[in-house]
């Protein structure tokens, strides 16, 4: 199979970029911190919100892209915990954005077959939001295509604390005396129990900073930042960050013999690629 097979190249540089692209080696899990809407909108003299607006069309673009080339999961960074800092109609806007992005988007994202997933403290969110995540979660649980992660109101400190307290509340409950966490215990108690680690994190803007983003799973994560601004981030950026991953030489603190290469043999994940790594 050709990764052509898959995605229609709108463009002789997309064309091109999926000719490079190896369909079996793609991450299996995908991150963003969709990042530099605000930038985008100053650069033409247009208020932060337009930079916003432009940015859910990027996120559609790679959304689409994504399910298209059969990823397993792909994470948004769509509102972090320290973004309530910034001036208060701004952050309403991004509600009220991502409300209407549900409401527009849904019935597309559920004919696609993708699951809808919100990791965060969304019970810290505006009722409407809630109502409207749960409602889309609800719609699209039993889906098995490609998981859509969006973090909303996440921190990854926060995601660990939350998941320290859940287990002392478990040993308080259980009355242990000799409770023993391992990194399984504590990757399963995060908001992300159950997914991959991310492969591949991406970054727009320019900014080199994680930004509290996924801070456990991104251990070995490849990192990819650009000077592309979000709202610019096209189909061809993808798949250039793409092809960049599968460059690069993954030794997860080993020698590297090739076989470590990006996107080849294991799930990113050192202790399933047969070596004993301790925890
Ligand atoms: C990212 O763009 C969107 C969110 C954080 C919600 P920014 O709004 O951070 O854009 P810049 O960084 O100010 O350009
Ligand atoms: C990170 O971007 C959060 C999201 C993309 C949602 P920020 O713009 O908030 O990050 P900083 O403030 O530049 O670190
Ligand atoms: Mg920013």
């Amino acid at each position: 199979m050709k990764t052509s097979d898959l995605l229609k190249p709108a463009s002789r540089e997309e064309a091109q970029l999926l000719e490079k692209l190896d369909p079996d080696r793609l991450p299996k899990h995908l991150a963003v911190i969709m990042d530099g809407n605000g930038r985008w909108a100053e650069k033409r003299h247009l208020p932060r919100i337009a930079g916003h607006r432009a940015g859910v069309k990027a996120a559609r673009e790679v959304i689409e892209t994504c399910a298209r080339l059969h990823l397993r999961c792909l994470t948004l960074y769509a509102f972090s915990l320290e973004n309530w800092r910034r001036p208060q109609a701004e952050v309403d806007f991004l509600m009220r954005l991502l409300r209407e992005y549900l409401k527009r988007e849904l019935p597309s994202i559920h004919k696609n077959n993708i699951r809808l997933l919100v990791i965060g403290r969304s019970e810290q969110l505006p009722e409407g939001v809630r109502k409207d995540i749960d409602e889309a979660m609800r719609v699209t649980a039993r889906n098995t295509g490609m998981k859509l992660v969006v973090a909303l109101n996440y921190g990854g400190r926060a995601e660990l604390a939350d998941a320290f307290n859940a287990l002392l509340d478990h040993v308080r409950a259980h009355g242990l005396s000799a409770f023993h966490a391992d990194e399984q215990t504590i990757s399963d108690h995060l908001y992300t129990a159950g997914l991959p680690d991310p492969d591949l994190l991406i970054r727009t803007s320019g900014e080199m900073r994680v930004s509290n983003f996924l801070l456990w799973q991104i251990a070995y994560a490849e990192i990819y930042v650009t000077e592309t601004l979000w709202p610019d981030f096209s189909r061809a950026r993808l798949l250039e960050a793409l092809v960049d991953f599968q460059s690069r030489e993954r030794r997860y603190g080993g020698l590297g013999s090739g076989k470590g290469r990006a996107g080849s043999g294991g799930n990113g994940n050192p202790k399933r690629s047969g070596h004993p790594v301790r925890g």
